[in-house]
């Protein structure tokens, strides 16, 4: 198969293509505008190129053309931003991803799209389900949820010229991965990174953490392997089983408050064999979101998904705890960084 990876220095975009090169036969064909960290993956089935999807629409329709099955990874991800500039995320995550689809609703090239947890929103769900769940957002004037609403309409955008111009595809809807990579720390040093991420750079920068509105709002942390060995599975779609589906992956037994993350990320950190000396660690405290983002923040309080058809579909299923996913990416960072 050959797959097209655009954003394939991402997050993401890393890890999975690390897992492609080390477990398939594929080929990858990436672009992203920063190779900081495909640039360890030397190997003959990888095309990396350096570009811009705003800008490089030609080698992007081009290589559409050529490859089975396309993955459109660019996205800004990080809340600060979209507060802070939403007609940039509104440029980027709706309009040049729209410009993508519309390309492989052309060429009926299977798209295998990131949408988000961000969707559900404000829903009442307990759990989240992909095809029963409302999708709840704030007013207007709560710039946040540009995101969500930008992801949300490309959903259905999709999901229309699937059942109308036969677009083959699949939405994957990632809880708060987490791992090694995440954001980079420069990024957090700003302190406009997610919330793992940022509080990683708290503590090796021996920084506040700070707990947005004291820190009661749940997230469901899902260690990078799990989500990529789903994601493989997605990739493969044997007997066409994912074809049309929106499928989310994420770690409902892994759901902690941001306060409860904030305690255990120290306990993990202080613990490490490079830091179990050191003689102070960060405080943790507490902020007014309209100081830490902004009066056009909104919160989410619950974001728990229920997984019953990625386990049934996919027969996949998380297997990382919280703890040990935390253990694992605050080790990666401190030997990044350190
Ligand atoms: C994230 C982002 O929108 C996307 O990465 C993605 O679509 C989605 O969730 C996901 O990963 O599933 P959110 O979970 O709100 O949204 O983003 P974080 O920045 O990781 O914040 C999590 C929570 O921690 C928020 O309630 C935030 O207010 C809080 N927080 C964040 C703090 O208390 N302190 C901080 O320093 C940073």
């Amino acid at each position: 198969m050959k797959i097209l990876i655009l954003g394939v220095n991402g997050f993401i975009g890393y890890h999975l293509t690390k897992e492609i090169l080390a477990t398939t036969d594929w080929e990858v064909y990436g672009m992203d505008i920063d190779d900081n960290r495909i640039n360890e993956l030397e190997n003959s089935r990888l095309h990396f190129v350096e570009g811009d999807i705003e800008i490089n629409k030609e080698w992007i329709e081009y290589n559409i053309k050529k490859c089975d099955t396309v993955m459109p990874l660019v996205a800004i991800a990080t809340p600060k931003m979209y507060v802070e500039n939403p007609l940039r995320v509104f440029h980027l995550d709706f309009e040049a991803n729209l410009d993508i689809i519309k390309k492989c609703a052309k060429y009926k090239k299977r798209i295998v799209f990131p949408s988000t947890s961000e969707v559900y929103g404000i829903s009442p769900d307990a759990e989240f389900d992909e095809d029963k769940s409302p999708l709840c957002t704030g007013p207007i004037n709560k710039e946040r949820w540009i995101y969500s609403a930008s992801k949300q309409l490309l959903d259905r955008v999709i999901w229309a010229y699937g059942n109308h111009e036969n677009l083959p595809f699949t939405l994957f809807r990632p809880f708060n991965w987490i791992g090694p990579k995440l954001d980079s720390i420069e990024i957090a040093k700003e302190g406009s990174s997610r919330v793992v991420t940022q509080f990683i750079a708290s503590l090796l920068f021996k920084k506040p953490i700070y707990l947005v509105d004291g820190g009661k709002q749940m997230r469901c942390f899902t260690y990078i392997s799990d989500g990529i060995a789903a994601l493989i599975k997605i990739l493969k779609n044997e007997n066409n089983i994912c074809n049309k589906q929106i499928i989310n992956i994420g770690n409902p037994k892994n759901n902690i408050s941001i306060k409860d993350l904030a305690y255990l990320m120290r306990d993990i950190f202080s613990k490490h064999e490079k830091h179990k000396n050191d003689k102070e660690f960060s405080q943790i405290m507490e902020i007014d979101s309209k100081e830490f983002y902004g009066e056009s923040y909104q919160d989410i309080y619950n974001r728990k998904p229920s997984i019953e058809k990625a386990k049934k579909m996919l027969n996949w299923e998380p297997t990382v705890d919280l703890e040990e996913a935390l253990k694992l990416a605050i080790d990666a960072f401190i030997n990044e960084y350190e």
